[in-house]
């Protein structure tokens, strides 16, 4: 049985235990192989990201992927268009993953490099990913909720399963968004996914907590930081849900607001 229950979950972002979320366990669960709805979420990033740096090719970009996890797949959909990247995260055993992962990524990521290969822009990419991600990514533990001083210091942006997936509030929700965005430049191309009404989850036998946000919620709560957004669901077609307790998986596309 995981330790801990949905009903006596802590509630806020600072009362959760995220150094005992467990990588190994997180991966094998969701990123082993490449699932369906990660395909869909791979190929509206990679094609939104591609379709912005061949109008503006050649300005030198900082990437920041927020809340990174033990997920390496944003910052690959990142890789050829940044000369940095920086993976953030506030749990000291998802920051050693990452750590770990900078000299030579493990195999299984391979699979999620094909995925975004299948858009032309990164099959003309000349470097070998995993030589140009141990180069330029650079993994930063922190609390997103605290690095005001870095207002607009990147220049691309992701967030995955971060804003209502770390604590039960609604406000820490919202606020959580006004921070990503808030590290943008104004105009900056940015990617982020959400799950829809979500109930939280567990990870190596211990729940961690998420807050239940519909998908017009999500769209409207971006939208004063975004322009041309995109709020799209994903996965609606998956016979097995990859993650418990939620309804869909919403991946939102567009711009910082200028
Ligand atoms: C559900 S996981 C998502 C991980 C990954 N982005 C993915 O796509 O699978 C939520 C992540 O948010 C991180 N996190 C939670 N609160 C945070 C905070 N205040 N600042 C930075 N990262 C935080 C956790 O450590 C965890 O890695």
């Amino acid at each position: 049985m995981p330790s801990g229950s949905l009903e006596d979950l802590p509630q806020l972002n600072a009362d959760v235990p995220w150094d005992e979320f467990n990588p190994a366990d997180y991966i094998s669960h969701n990123y082993r192989t490449v699932h369906p709805v990660d395909a869909e979420i791979i190929a509206i990033v990679r094609d939104h990201f591609s379709d912005h740096f061949r109008r503006f090719p050649g300005r030198p970009v900082r990437g920041i992927d927020v809340g990174a996890g033990a997920n390496l797949y944003p910052a690959l959909a990142m890789l050829p268009w940044c000369e940095e990247i920086t993976l953030l995260d506030r749990s000291k055993r998802n920051v050693g993953y990452l750590r770990d992962q900078l000299d030579s990524y493990d195999a299984h990521w391979d699979a999620f490099w094909y995925e975004l290969r299948k858009n032309g822009r990164y099959v003309a990419y000349s470097c070998d990913p995993r030589e140009r991600f141990r180069q330029i990514v650079r993994v930063e533990q922190g609390d997103l909720f605290d690095m005001a001083e870095r207002e607009g210091r990147w220049t691309l942006g992701t967030m995955f399963f971060v804003a209502e997936s770390l604590s039960t509030s609604e406000i820490e929700f919202r606020q959580a968004v006004e921070c990503f965005f808030h590290y943008l430049e104004p105009g900056a191309p940015f990617a982020a996914a959400f799950m829809e009404e979500s109930v939280g989850y567990e990870v190596g036998g211990r729940y961690f907590p998420a807050c239940k946000v519909r998908r017009d919620q999500i769209h409207s709560t971006l939208k004063s930081h975004t322009r041309e957004l995109r709020t799209i669901p994903v996965g609606e077609q998956d016979q097995d849900k990859v993650r418990d307790g939620y309804t869909s998986m919403i991946v939102a596309y567009g711009f910082r607001r200028t």
